[in-house]
């Protein structure tokens, strides 16, 4: 059945400004690193993405190496483009990254301009796409001058291959230093990309204050700790879940269940606020004003819908986030 976009697609979705942009990106984005790779079901990530974009999801985050194998899931995203999104090109925003290894020998990872410009070239051509609306340096590279890649994600705008640049996972110095360098190059930094959840919360010592004061935007990725900030292991681990994956391992059984005490405690307060645990985890990091775009995963329609509803309920008080602190210290609540 050719996909006809749903008319209420701009009707629930809240939509944040990128730092000081012109920009403005859904206050949930939907990420491809997993379920859309080759190995994956295809017609299961037609069905996510075709129901993010009828929800107001107008952000697919992509990166070279997503699949497995990687570059796959650009490839999928190419051929849902074709069949599916090709007529809603302008109401999309596609996000590409390069920085880890991609193909051997010295210049298929890292921030060299070698390896970015030609690996964007790659990845517009698995999407059969003339251009990207946000080209990231995926990692800092401590051995290419900043210089060098920051000139690259320059000249990837100036080539008119992409139309914003970003950057990921860069520390709260590397984030400035970058941030200076754009601006001299004319082309400012419109985002950074980091980790952040209520297992991780690094952003939270300088990086987030740095976005501030730059007019940066912010997408954090894996709100939901890969899946652990869910009820997808409060029965034990399912089969077909993340922390059982054999191949491309990111998360862990041992972490899981060193942290289901926490997520129990978590879902009981999730509860008393009448929303699922999923739910409070992605409000629990758009409460920073500095967030512009919870950027998550999605293994089914279902647990994509699920997410989504976190806007109705993103409001906490100081109580409800006191309680969050204290069973995410030491002293367990
Ligand atoms: N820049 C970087 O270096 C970097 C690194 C990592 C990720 N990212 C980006 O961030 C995106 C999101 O990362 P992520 O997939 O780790 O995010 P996440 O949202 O923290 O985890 C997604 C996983 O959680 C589970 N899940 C999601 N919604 C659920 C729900 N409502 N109920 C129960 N379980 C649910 C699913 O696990 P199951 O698969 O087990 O069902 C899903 O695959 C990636 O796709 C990528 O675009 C970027």
């Amino acid at each position: 059945m050719p996909y006809l976009a749903s008319d209420s697609r701009y009707t629930s979705m809240t939509y944040n400004r990128v730092g000081h942009s012109g920009l403005k990106l859904p206050a949930i984005s939907l990420g491809w690193w997993y379920n859309f790779g080759g190995v994956d079901n295809l017609e299961n990530g037609r069905a996510i993405a075709r129901r993010a974009f009828d929800l107001g999801v107008t952000h697919f985050d992509l990166a070279n190496n997503y699949g497995p194998p990687p570059g796959s899931a650009e490839t999928t995203f190419g051929l849902l483009y074709q069949q599916d999104f090709h007529p809603y090109r302008d109401e999309l925003i596609i996000s590409t990254k390069a920085g880890y290894d991609m193909w051997p020998g010295p210049y298929g990872e890292w921030g060299s301009r070698k390896y970015l410009l030609a690996s964007l070239d790659a990845s517009l051509k698995r999407m059969g796409l003339d251009y990207v609306d946000i080209f990231y340096s995926h990692r800092y590279d401590p051995d290419t001058p900043l210089e060098e890649t920051m000139g690259a994600l320059d000249s990837a705008v100036r080539q008119g291959k992409a139309l914003y640049t970003g950057i990921s996972s860069y520390n709260p110095e590397q984030t400035r230093q970058a941030a200076r360098i754009l601006r001299d190059l004319g082309t400012p930094c419109l985002i950074h990309q980091p980790s952040y959840n209520m297992f991780d919360r690094w952003v939270e010592n300088g990086l987030l204050d740095v976005l501030s004061d730059e007019g940066i935007g912010c997408i954090v990725f894996s709100p939901l700790a890969q899946g652990q900030l869910t009820d997808r292991y409060l029965k034990g681990i399912p089969a077909n879940a993340r922390a059982s994956k054999t191949e491309r391992v990111w998360l862990y059984p041992k972490e899981v269940e060193r942290n289901l005490p926490k997520v129990r405690k978590l879902n009981e307060l999730a509860n008393i606020r009448e929303q699922s645990l999923a739910q409070m985890a992605i409000a629990w990091v758009l409460r920073k004003p500095a967030v512009t775009s919870a950027l998550i995963g999605a293994s089914t329609v279902r647990q994509l819908e699920d997410s989504l509803a976190a806007l109705k309920h993103l409001d906490f008080n100081e109580e409800e986030l006191a309680r969050i602190d204290e069973v995410l210290g030491d002293g367990i609540a």
